[in-house]
């Protein structure tokens, strides 16, 4: 997949173990990132409560990882009933991480894992001044119908294809052997 990111860094799905990470990711976000991505003022309770329950089977996470830490993190959660075919989206990139090209791979998987899922509609709860996120979601033109008149956009996925599918396998089969050479190092690591 054509992803340009900071050196060192890589893009895959969490695991549901990587809980742990989640929250410390979430945890470490500036206040401004924590208002954009929640749209409020939350606590860091909220944050630990929000990280043990949001991965289950449904979610999709992709996490950015550099050096084995989680650094962002974008959501896929189906909502409304099982075929109502509707998701909602949400993106979290701590703050040195910002403006370096993140934001843009994690949109970019999440939409390909919404095609495959035979989603066609995607929420994305995002702050009306929050000018960063509407420009990200502009890149996406092609793939993607926003209404920026409300805070929340709508986005047209095409169908899965086997190509879109083969392109999600190939993604996903990185991520593995990097998580993998991640629990090693951690291993290997004297205590
Ligand atoms: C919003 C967010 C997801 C964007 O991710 P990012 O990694 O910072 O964005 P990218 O570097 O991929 O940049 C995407 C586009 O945003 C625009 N952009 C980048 N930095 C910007 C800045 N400081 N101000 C305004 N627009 C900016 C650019 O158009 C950029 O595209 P380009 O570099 O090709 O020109 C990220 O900043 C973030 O997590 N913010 C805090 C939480 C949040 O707002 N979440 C969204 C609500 S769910």
């Amino acid at each position: 997949m054509d992803e340009s990111l900071p050196v060192g860094g890589v893009i895959r799905k969490m695991w549901t173990v990587e809980a742990g990470r989640y929250r410390e990711h979430l945890l470490r976000l500036d206040a401004d990132s924590r208002r954009n991505r929640f749209g409020g003022d939350v606590s860091d309770e909220f944050l630990a409560s929000y990280a043990a329950l949001a991965p289950n089977i449904d979610t999709v996470i992709h996490g950015f990882f550099v050096n084995g830490t989680m650094r962002g993190a974008a959501e896929l959660r189906p909502i409304g009933a099982p075929m109502a075919r509707e998701a909602e989206a949400a993106f979290s990139i701590e703050q040195p991480w910002q403006s370096h090209g993140v934001g843009s791979a994690l949109l970019a998987r999440t939409l390909l894992a919404a095609r495959n899922r035979g989603i066609t509609s995607l929420h994305m709860a995002c702050l009306a001044d929050n000018e960063r996120m509407q420009q990200l979601a502009r890149k996406f033109d092609a793939e993607l119908r926003f209404d920026f008149g409300s805070t929340v956009g709508e986005v047209a996925t095409p169908h899965p294809t086997p190509m879109s599918v083969a392109r999600e396998i190939v993604a996903d089969s990185h991520g593995f052997a990097t998580a993998l050479l991640d629990v090693q190092s951690r291993l290997l690591r004297p205590a």
